[in-house]
């Protein structure tokens, strides 16, 4: 019998080897498939509370079938699923316990490989950082996009469209009847947002780091290749387990380099940043917000998907999706070439449509335009901003600041006729960060106020110490870091101070002398947190700042897959 790591269990001599076996047996299992084969579990975050994740059951059955098919002994486990339009306060307070929990039920049971099923936005992180941890043989497949969503005769796309909806009807250009009714033609199947949101950004990134086979990322998730490549997948991991092929051989730094360029590439959401820098953090990559920009800058965005474009995921797999990307990454020298895959050496893809993704030589924006990482004296440690989502005219920017404590403060005030805005005015909006939240919410990118809508303004400049959506746009700096609730400058803003955005400059600059900061951080005391006990009095106390990856400081780097103990 081979020596696997789950012959440990169901080749043990004895009682115990009885016991392992014997309760499998329950479900129907004969006793050939105790025969040393290899054992792969199959985390799966299907969940009806996670809509994006619902039909993820489905896709565990095609990949049972390829792991059966290649030998194995497929074994589903269901996951925590993070579904981000449901989970309050925010589903990124849960992203670190579900890559608890995926690291802690990968490492207790008897498993030689694992694929990892995922599809909402914080849930493909959350799988590729417990994973990451443990470092068993691992392959994802991600759940695949919804299909582009139609309204009146024209796309509409998940999450962009809510805003635009949402302005429209403040604007009383559409009825509430017709924001109803516009709301269930955006989502018109299983899948996750199908514009290029966090969730298709981190499937690209999944695949562009070389954790998801070729093509996985763009399939539509009712797709019949979709659950063709769920299949190829479980074939492919039991071949990964005797290649002992881990993800600390592909999570190298050249991935995460090429990882970042294909996020330029593809204009992905700015929270791959946060993601990807607590994704290096497990494999012990020295990874920091200013290579998103330094490495960012030379690639040209070629992919014209809402939000910043204007086509949706399934023109977007049509095109050949991520394949293309990796191709004409590659023909332009941007991109690693001698990386491990969890399918080997990447092989060039040809593109079906150069309107979605676009050439090297004549790009939909051209270099530099994709995500800036801004320093100064608001932000020390970094902040972002996502040009193409922004504004032209505001990327240099000078105004006075009107200040909030919370998000909310802004919501309650927001369609005073009396709010002293002007399109001149920078929104700060603060106490959004990972502990002052907590748990870093999507608040950043506030409405306009309704007075300025009314004026035909649909854009500010706002400047926030959490995120924004992937789907969502506007001239909006984001993880300013550190945040006001560990005392970062944001905190001692004060509304009519001026502020300068320089995105060129890659500066952002509070108007206030440091005498008058001291004198003010002298004055300054720390928002009094209510948790007291619970998981978020945990994450309070051990979330690490948005430009270490909001992680948690206890799971940095990798466990390994020994069991501690062995009681049996
Ligand atoms: Fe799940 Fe957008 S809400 S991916």
């Amino acid at each position: 019998m081979p020596d696997r790591r789950s012959s440990a269990w169901f080749g043990a001599d004895g009682r115990a080897g009885m016991i392992h076996r014997s309760w499998m047996r329950s479900q129907g299992l004969g006793p050939e498939v105790f025969d040393g084969r290899p054992v792969i579990g199959i985390a799966t975050s299907a969940s009806e509370l996670a809509p994006c994740n619902v039909h993820l059951d489905r896709v565990a059955e095609a990949v049972k079938r390829g792991v059966w098919q290649a030998g194995g002994l497929p074994l589903a486990f269901p996951t925590m699923a993070t579904g981000e339009t449901l989970m309050r306060p925010t589903a990124m307070l849960y992203r670190n316990l579900m890559a608890m929990e995926v690291e802690e039920l990968i490492r207790a049971n008897p498993l030689d490989g694992v694929v990892l099923l995922s599809g909402c936005d914080k849930t493909t992180p959350a799988m590729l950082m417990g994973a990451a941890s443990v470092d068993l043989p691992a392959v994802m497949v991600t759940g695949g996009p919804m299909l582009n969503g139609k309204f009146r005769g024209e796309d509409v796309g998940s999450g962009t469209h809510v805003w635009k909806f949402e302005e429209e009807r403040k604007a009383g250009r559409m009825t509430e009847e017709e924001c109803f009714f516009a709301e269930g033609c955006m989502a018109r199947s299983n899948g996750h947002c199908m514009t290029m949101g966090t969730a298709s950004t981190m499937a690209c990134l999944a695949e562009a780091l070389g954790m998801q086979l070729p093509g996985s990322a763009a399939w539509p998730a009712v797709d019949a290749r979709r659950f063709e490549t769920a299949q190829a997948a479980g074939q492919r991991i039991v071949a990964m387990v005797a290649e002992d092929l881990r993800p600390s051989a592909i999570l190298t730094r050249e991935a995460f380099e090429n990882a970042i360029r294909v996020n330029a590439a593809i204009g992905g959401s700015t929270n791959a940043i946060v993601h990807l820098l607590a994704l290096a953090g497990r494999v012990g990559v020295p990874l920091s917000t200013a290579d998103f920009d330094e490495l960012g800058r030379a690639v040209p965005t070629l992919v014209n998907l809402m939000p910043s474009g204007r086509f949706l995921m399934e023109d977007f797999c049509y095109a050949g999706g991520v394949p293309v990307v990796l191709s004409r990454l590659a023909e332009a020298g941007l991109l690693h070439q001698d990386v491990r895959t969890v399918s080997g050496p990447r092989e060039p893809a040809k593109c079906w449509n150069d309107e979605v993704i676009t050439t090297v030589a004549e790009p939909f924006q051209p270099p530099g335009t994709g995500t800036a990482v801004l320093t100064g004296n608001l932000a020390p440690e970094g902040a972002v901003l996502k040009q193409s989502a922004a504004s032209p005219e505001l990327l240099t920017h000078t105004g006075p600041a009107l200040v909030f404590d919370t998000a909310e403060d802004y919501h309650r005030v927001a369609d005073d006729p009396d709010l002293p805005v002007t399109p001149d005015t920078v929104l700060v909006i603060r106490g959004a960060g990972p502990k002052g939240y907590p748990g870093m919410p999507e608040v950043a990118n506030v409405p306009i106020p309704k007075k300025l809508v009314e004026q035909g303004i649909t854009d500010l400049v706002r400047i926030c110490d959490g995120r924004m959506s992937g789907t969502g746009y506007g001239t909006v700096v984001l993880h300013v870091s550190p945040e006001s609730a560990v005392g970062g400058p944001l905190a001692l803003v004060r509304t009519g101070d001026r502020i300068t955005l320089d995105t060129p400059a890659r500066e952002l600059t509070l108007h206030v002398s440091d005498d008058e900061l001291a004198a003010r951080r002298a004055d300054w005391t720390p928002p009094e947190s209510p948790y007291r006990s619970g998981y978020t009095w945990l994450y309070r106390e051990h979330v690490t700042q948005a430009h270490h990856g909001a992680d948690f400081d206890f799971l940095h780097g990798t466990r390994g897959s020994a069991v501690p103990r062995d009681s049996h």
